[in-house]
């Protein structure tokens, strides 16, 4: 098969020729994102990568090429405008579980950041001041309750790290998980804010989800907890925490998938650079530890979004099922 590869990044590209040397497909590659513009010759598909949308006129100008699989190298699909996928006679597929442990140790790095004010230590040490480094005194994570909102595959990953930690964990999900080994306590999503000394999301960017955690939401939270979004931009309102934040209610903050990050990554990749006030007042905070979408990014994940996203459009253009085929965003 011919693949367009687009969003390919160094780290990929070994994987990406590994593929086309033992298969002979030919696979075309290139850093850019996929847009109308950037699609300019046929294929039996393309490979993509990339948070920024995926347009009607993405799809419109697949169905002139005479191309019809777009397979995800990720697993979020909020960027994905379905209904044009549709209309153009597009399929669509994902990578829905690359590496689940990846993005649940990322956020464990997340909290024992914030717990042991490891933000606060590094700008005293960086302003040349050792003995006020020694000044900020931490919390045992094994000792702490974390709530996990949505119990999915990261989910479940997070609670068994936690569990090794010692840590209670409540967890909400509408759709609990069944596995007898997790060690958790199901509670209702009021009942979790309220009892945790750290809340971590896990649930899809759906729009029943935007905004999950609001001011109502924070004003539920226990004074002096964290909260770690590694999950999708819109679940935080992020004026909203920024202002919680100001009035010293919430302890800390970590944050992978930034609310802003689309328009800001459109303004870096048009203008060479972006200007978020917003962002510049989150990395300011030393309780406060950002990161630009990387929870995923360990060499186990990237081998699999690569791998899986090919077999995804060998199953398409063989016509067998595609089990990671999606038709609406989900993820
Ligand atoms: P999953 O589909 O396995 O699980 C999601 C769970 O959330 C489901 O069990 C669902 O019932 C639950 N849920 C949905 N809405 C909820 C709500 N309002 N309250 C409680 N539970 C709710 O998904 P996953 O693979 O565990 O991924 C979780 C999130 O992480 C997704 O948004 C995914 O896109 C994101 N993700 C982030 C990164 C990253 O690099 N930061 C990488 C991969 C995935
Ligand atoms: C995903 O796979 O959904 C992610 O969030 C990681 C990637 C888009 C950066």
């Amino acid at each position: 098969m011919k693949v367009l590869a687009y969003g390919v990044r160094g780290d990929e590209q070994p994987y990406l020729d590994q593929w086309a040397q033992q298969t002979g497909d030919t696979l075309v590659t290139t850093s850019s994102y996929l847009s109308a513009a950037t699609l300019t010759q046929p294929a039996d598909g393309i490979s993509c990568f990339q948070t920024v949308p995926y347009a009607p006129s993405v799809f419109a100008q697949m169905q002139r090429l005479g191309i019809r699989y777009l397979a995800l190298r990720n697993t979020g699909t909020d960027n994905v405008d379905f209904e044009a996928a549709v209309h153009y006679g597009i399929r669509v597929s994902n990578v829905p579980a690359y590496s689940p442990a990846a993005i649940a140790e990322f956020a464990l790095l997340d909290m024992l950041y914030l717990l042991r004010q490891t933000g606060a230590v590094q700008a005293a040490l960086h302003a040349n001041d050792y003995a006020g480094a020694g000044t900020h005194i931490g919390r045992e994570l094994g000792e702490s309750t974390v709530g996990v909102i949505g119990t999915g595959r990261i989910g479940q990953a997070l609670i068994r790290i936690l569990n090794g930690f010692g840590a209670k964990v409540l967890a909400f999900d509408p759709h609990p998980p069944t596995d007898p080994s997790l060690v958790y306590t199901p509670v209702t999503f009021a009942t979790l804010l309220q009892h945790s000394d750290i809340v971590s999301l896990h649930v899809p960017g759906i729009p029943a989800n935007h905004h999950l955690i609001d001011a109502a939401a924070l004003a539920q939270m226990k004074p002096g907890a964290l909260l770690i979004n590694t999950g999708r931009p819109n679940l935080l309102d992020t004026p909203a925490v920024l202002a919680s934040l100001a009035k010293g209610r919430l302890g800390g903050v970590g944050i992978d998938t930034y609310e802003n990050e689309t328009s800001d990554l459109l303004a870096l990749a048009n203008r060479g650079h972006f200007n978020d006030p917003q962002w510049q007042a989150l990395l300011a905070l030393p309780n406060v530890i950002l990161s630009p979408h990387i929870a995923y990014y360990t060499q186990t994940a990237v081998r699999n979004m690569v791998e899986q996203s090919l077999t995804n459009l060998q199953s398409f253009l063989a016509g067998v099922p595609c089990a990671a085929e999606i038709t609406a965003t989900d993820a």
